[in-house]
């Protein structure tokens, strides 16, 4: 065990990030009045090169013009590989006002990248003498970005959510496969004429995970692609749950309340982490390092898995 603490990531819920594109303003107001916690205003894929400048002002009017409540409001910039990302990144910091929360990087290949942007970003700040810090999310998305998905979760402090990004990720791995999230057909493993379909998204989840908790960063599941399917939706997201996700994005205003959903600890299991709780004090008022708890072993680590949920559950009725 290492003798630094663990850090905490921003105290805010994050259960589902909604998106929509920066060329369709005439669901803006529609993506306000939603129950996401995260609004997601799209530059980058969901918007046809020839739309770019116009939804850049499309955004630049509606953060300012359009009541976002309490809610999380980010604009994904287009990658560092396009001739757009720097001219998103001024435009926004100077034309947009305090109310944007943060900027999504898409594509984050190494930690350099988000050297680059926090360099202009700062520049751009102190110039404007902006209050409000800009922070940052990243989408993992590719090779690159997940073989160095450590040195990105530590490089800027300004950076407060991940999301694993499953279409781009599939594509720059090469993965044979079209699906966006999801159970994938040809994943499976066979025994006695049974198929047993496994997840092909789990490594790359977990390793999220993994870098996030070590430096205080939310990690995301990204998009699922087939929003007809909420059987699917549901399935994925309560993976990404267990394995300690704390939200996912919605490609569609149905997908918001399963992501909601699934995302709150539920009040049966809000209440066990609290009967857990209880038999833990009374195992140490009782000298006890262990007690039972419903015919099972429960100890000094049971009493952190717990507050994971208690804490979860007070920190979302707090903020929504
Ligand atoms: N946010 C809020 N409202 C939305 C919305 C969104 N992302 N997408 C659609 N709506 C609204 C529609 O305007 C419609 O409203 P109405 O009932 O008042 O007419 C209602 O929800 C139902 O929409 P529907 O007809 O089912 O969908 P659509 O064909 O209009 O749009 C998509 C479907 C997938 C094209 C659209 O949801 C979309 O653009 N999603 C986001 C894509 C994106 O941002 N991708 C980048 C991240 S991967
Ligand atoms: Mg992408």
């Amino acid at each position: 065990m290492s003798f630094r603490i663990q850090p905490t990531p921003a105290a805010r819920p994050n259960r589902c990030q909604l998106f929509g594109p920066g060329s369709r303003p005439a669901i803006f107001e529609k993506m306000a009045a939603s129950a996401a916690d995260v609004i997601n205003l799209d530059l980058e894929d969901s918007v046809a090169p020839t739309d770019k400048d116009s939804a850049r002002a499309n955004i630049i009017q509606a953060i300012g013009d359009i009541d976002w409540g309490n809610k999380t409001l980010s604009v994904r910039i287009n990658g560092l590989d396009t001739p757009y990302w720097y001219r998103d990144v001024v435009d926004l910091l100077e034309q947009a006002g305090d109310r944007i929360d943060i900027i999504m990087i898409p594509k984050v290949g190494c930690a350099a990248d988000l050297y680059a942007v926090d360099a202009l970003v700062t520049a751009v700040e102190r110039a404007k003498g902006r209050s409000k810090p800009l922070g940052f999310e990243v989408i993992i998305e590719s090779a690159a970005g997940i073989s160095h998905v450590e040195e990105i979760a530590s490089a800027t402090p300004r950076l407060q959510a991940m999301s694993l990004g499953a279409a781009d990720f599939a594509a720059s791995m090469g993965m044979a496969t079209t699906g966006i999230g999801g159970t994938q057909e040809t994943y499976y493993m066979a025994r006695e004429g049974q198929k047993y379909w496994s997840d092909p998204w789990h490594w790359a989840q977990a390793a999220i995970v993994a870098a996030c908790r070590t430096h205080g960063v939310l990690p995301v599941d990204g998009p699922f692609g087939d929003f007809s399917d909420d059987e699917g939706f549901r399935a994925q997201a309560l993976r990404s749950a267990t394995l300690g996700m704390v939200g996912k994005w919605a490609i569609h205003p149905k997908q918001v309340a399963i992501a909601n959903e699934v995302f709150t600890p539920s009040d049966t299991a809000v209440a066990e982490a609290r009967e857990i709780l209880g038999a833990m004090e009374q195992a140490k008022a009782n000298g006890e390092g262990a007690t039972v708890y419903k015919g099972r072993l429960v100890d000094i680590a049971s009493i952190k898995q717990a507050e994971v949920i208690v804490k979860q559950s007070e920190m979302i009725a707090q903020n929504t």
